[in-house]
């Protein structure tokens, strides 16, 4: 979500840097896009709308510049046009900035007070405003940088380049991820290392509150009380097929396709972790996360007996809390710069609980802030719509419930089991003939649901949001008992109803639940293990699963529903790595 790029240093290409580095922070989800530099005579401005290509025809390459700055708006205050677009001048500043200004309104009605006038809809423009403001009473930036994180308050990754230095930049941070690439060359900078993994692999993170002053060859950091303070240098090791298509159509698809490697790697790892000694584990998360974490709910509560439970991280600062020095939050995250996933981790921490992090990127904001952290280790995910950090994130909770395990039969077999499940991973996702069949019968439909019951519910939740994010289609996944009290009047002739049946001990109640819809005309697709299945006339399509351990029904499950996602979007040519309207890595609350 919104993405900041700049760059100084000894070369002339900046343009080709900033929008390289644009290109890799598309991901991160925009609806419009712009660059500032220097030449050795003027600064340019070049903003538009919608995608990156329309920036780009706007720009002269042949304009020769060693420092800039760049952005990826994706529109919170403010709708997605070219004068909203970053980035904002307001005298001889200019700054891109991801995050949002909580009291701009008060702040822009005093600059309106002071003669300054506003042609966007922006908190960003305001910021732009306010930083000029207190820079032209003495072209001090360090005292004005102060002075705003004194008075700003909201969060903010913010870039700033001056007409009157065209010598630095400086960038401060609070809340909003920024990181600084190092190399011989020059400084990068960016809100993620994939914005110039291309030229460096060195870094330095910027914490909350602090900024630095970027000059040609020399880099300056302030701490939180705007001391002078010494750095560490970090290295990054990421293949640049990590980060490429690699040959594949799309990225998704790349992603599910490493599933069974990160199987094997996350496998690979100890996690020894005893939560029997806390009395109360609440799981927090978004989005696909929050699913994993339904997973994770449903294999504690069931097979190591604690008394788990989920909270939607963006609810969680609204509810009375029952948290104390004896309880777990579990936070999981891909990003690990989700506002409200990170907001839940310090609420937790302000009640005295132990916190972990379930995270996939090292070094994020979740990642410094929780107590203990288990890596997810799925390398980069680049597409929005997650599929290999889930895979990973729902593994590792997995890996929990066995540490935790109060059966030990079954964490016998499971050491049996477990060595197949990468290969079996891979044939769910070689197998690809009947998922396309399946996809071309669903994907002119409007409406689809989804129904399990228990842990079939959980994956139920995961299928369904993949399918809808990706291709556009209204997808609910529900409780398969609760269809018919309400739900079942939106089931008409040949509506598809995707039952999902592992759980041996409720199968056939859900398969009832199926027999109810397809009475009711239903196109039903049938999901179930090899041995669970049962032949009959309550449905019409099967997609048959390996049966192996039981704790690793939710993994091997989910893999033809994400892939059943991608070749619904594929054929309904939708733009499966970026869906409108969506970010990767959500930093606003
Ligand atoms: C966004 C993404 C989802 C993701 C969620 C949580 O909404 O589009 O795919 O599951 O954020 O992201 P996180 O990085 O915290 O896992």
């Amino acid at each position: 979500m919104c993405g900041i790029v700049g760059y100084i240093g000894n070369k002339k290409d900046t343009l080709d840097i900033l929008m390289n580095g644009l290109k890799h922070l598309e991901y991160r989800g925009y609806d419009s896009s712009g660059i500032a530099y220097m030449t050795s005579s003027r600064l340019v401005i070049k903003k538009e709308a919608g995608k990156l290509e329309n920036l780009k025809e706007t720009i002269d390459f042949n304009d020769e510049s060693n420092i800039g700055i760049g952005h990826t708006r994706w529109a919170t205050h403010g709708v997605a046009n070219k004068i909203n677009s970053h980035p904002h001048k307001f005298g001889d500043i200019v700054i891109v900035h991801n995050g949002i200004i909580e009291n701009y309104l008060e702040l822009k009605q005093k600059l309106i007070k002071k003669g300054y006038e506003f042609i966007s809809e922006t908190d960003t423009e305001v910021a732009a405003a306010l930083l000029n403001d207190l820079y032209i009473k003495d072209y001090n930036m360090p005292k004005a940088i102060e002075k705003f994180k004194e008075i700003v308050r909201g969060t903010y990754a913010i870039i700033v380049m001056s007409i009157k230095e065209n010598d630095c930049l400086y960038v401060i941070k609070k809340g909003s991820p920024l990181v600084i690439g190092i190399s011989d060359d020059g400084y990068y900078i960016g809100s993620d290392i994939l914005a110039f993994i291309k030229y460096t692999n060195k870094y330095v993170t910027l914490l909350d509150y602090e900024y630095a002053k970027i000059e040609m060859h020399k880099l300056t950091i302030f701490s939180e009380t705007n001391q002078e303070k010494k750095y560490t240098i970090n290295e990054i090791d990421i293949d640049n097929n990590e980060v490429s298509k690699n040959g594949y159509k799309h990225y998704m698809l790349k992603e599910i396709n490493e599933e069974p490697a990160i199987v094997r790697k996350i496998l690979n790892n100890k996690i020894d972790i005893d939560l029997k000694k806390y009395k109360k584990i609440v799981i927090v998360g978004c989005g696909s996360a929050m699913h994993a974490g339904v997973i994770g709910v449903n294999l504690l509560r069931e097979y190591a007996n604690i008394d788990a439970n989920i909270e939607i991280a963006s609810e969680f600062r609204y509810k009375k809390l029952f948290l104390d020095k004896d309880s777990l939050v579990m936070a999981i995250s891909q990003s690990g710069e989700t506002a409200d996933t990170l907001e839940a981790v310090k609420i937790a921490k302000e009640h005295g609980a132990y916190t972990i992090g379930i995270v996939n990127v090292k070094d994020s904001s979740i990642a410094r802030c929780v107590d203990n952290v288990i890596y997810t280790e799925c390398g980069p995910e680049i597409a929005v719509a997650t599929t290999k950090a889930y895979l990973g994130q729902v593994l590792i909770m997995i890996l929990l419930t066995v540490n935790n395990c109060i059966f030990s039969e079954l964490v016998k077999d499971f050491k049996k089991d477990i060595n197949k499940l990468p290969f079996l991973v891979q044939n769910l996702i070689d197998n690809t003939e009947l998922i396309q069949k399946l996809a071309k019968k669903i994907y002119k439909k409007e409406h689809l649901f989804f129904i399990g019951r228990g842990i079939d519910y959980a994956i139920s939740l995961e299928g369904s949001l993949k399918l809808k994010e990706i291709s556009y289609i209204h997808s609910e996944a529900y409780a398969a008992g609760e269809l018919k009290h309400g739900t079942i009047s939106l089931i008409d002739k040949d509506t598809p109803v995707i039952g999902i049946v592992t759980d041996k001990k409720i199968a056939d109640k859900t398969i009832s639940n199926m027999k109810e819809v397809k009475a009711r005309g239903a196109y039903v697709i049938y999901v179930t293990l090899d041995s669970l299945y049962k032949e009959g006339d309550f449905y019409d399509d099967v997609i048959i699963i390996p049966t192996l351990n039981e704790l690793l029904n939710p993994i091997l499950t989910i893999i033809p529903l994400q892939l059943l996602a991608y070749y619904v979007a594929k054929l309904k040519k939708c733009d499966i790595d970026k869906p409108k309207n969506l970010a990767k890595s959500v930093t606003v609350e």
